[in-house]
């Protein structure tokens, strides 16, 4: 076992009405000793955070807004391999629960036809130098209609709702889902290592095969995906048929 009390992870969420972010309750949880798998979730976020400094959007009772503490013992160099286990887990809960076909952007956004519809945020605390536990951010869009939308995300964004046909999902089988995915997909991580993770990974994948854009500190890198390396890194190979790989930030499809 790692770290955890008796009982499934399911057993341990936290519900919460209004709160800054989930992520600030789950790290206040974790530094007075809440045990891996310990859940925050929140009916509304006030200042939601995305990815890359981003605010995320967490209107009332719209979304599952998330924050799960992991207290995995592992090296830096392996933390990536947690954002993409993430994200099979939830795009996994997706497709069983609300029947959609939901595929990941590298390295963890689920998107649906295109378009977003949740994001997940990993933050390593550390102690002394080393990762001490982390916090697994999940924002799933579950109920907004188009109208709720600013005119400018309407390419970029959905939810579960609109996917549905204007069916709304039920976000509480949907959380119990994607917590008890996880838990599963953590375990799995543990007693097999990453190699299965990394091949459903590659199996929901909407990246493979795409060529990609990521902003480097710079310039431009650009390639087209072909696949996972060991660490979790996604390798690219440009036009000059070299293989490079990478390991965090942002991508942007080019076709
Ligand atoms: C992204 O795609 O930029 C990641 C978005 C993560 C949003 C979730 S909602 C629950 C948790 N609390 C936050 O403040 N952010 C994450």
């Amino acid at each position: 076992r790692h770290n955890g009390a008796e009982g499934g992870w399911l057993e341990r969420l936290v519900r919460l009405d209004t709160v800054v972010s989930t992520q600030e309750e789950a790290r206040r949880l974790a530094e007075s000793g809440a045990p891996e798998g310990t859940a925050v979730m929140a009916e509304e976020q006030t200042g939601g955070r995305g990815r890359q400094g981003r605010r995320w959007h967490s209107p009332r009772g719209q979304g599952i807004w998330m924050s799960v503490v992991l207290r995995p013992r592992l090296t830096a160099a392996a933390a990536p391999q947690l954002t993409l286990l993430a994200g099979v887990a939830v795009c996994e809960a997706l497709r069983e629960v609300a029947g959609v076909e939901a595929g990941i952007k590298w390295p963890n956004d689920l998107l649906i036809g295109g378009r977003k519809v949740c994001g997940i945020l990993l933050e390593a605390h550390f102690r002394e130098g080393v990762p001490d536990y982390l916090i697994a951010g999940i924002g799933v869009d579950c109920l907004a209609v188009e109208e709720d939308f600013p005119e400018e995300l309407r390419a970029v964004a959905t939810s579960l709702r609109i996917e549905r046909g204007g069916v709304p999902v039920d976000r509480e089988e949907l959380a119990a889902a994607m917590l008890s995915g996880l838990e599963e997909r953590y375990r799995q991580y543990f007693a097999e290592g990453f190699a299965p993770i990394a091949a459903r990974w590659e199996e929901l994948s909407v990246t493979l095969g795409r060529r990609i854009a990521l902003a480097g500190p710079k310039e431009q890198r650009t390639g087209v995906a072909a696949g996972l390396d060991e660490n979790g890194g996604l390798r690219l190979v440009n036009d000059a048929g070299e293989t490079f790989t990478v390991l965090s930030g942002e991508i942007e499809w080019m076709n």
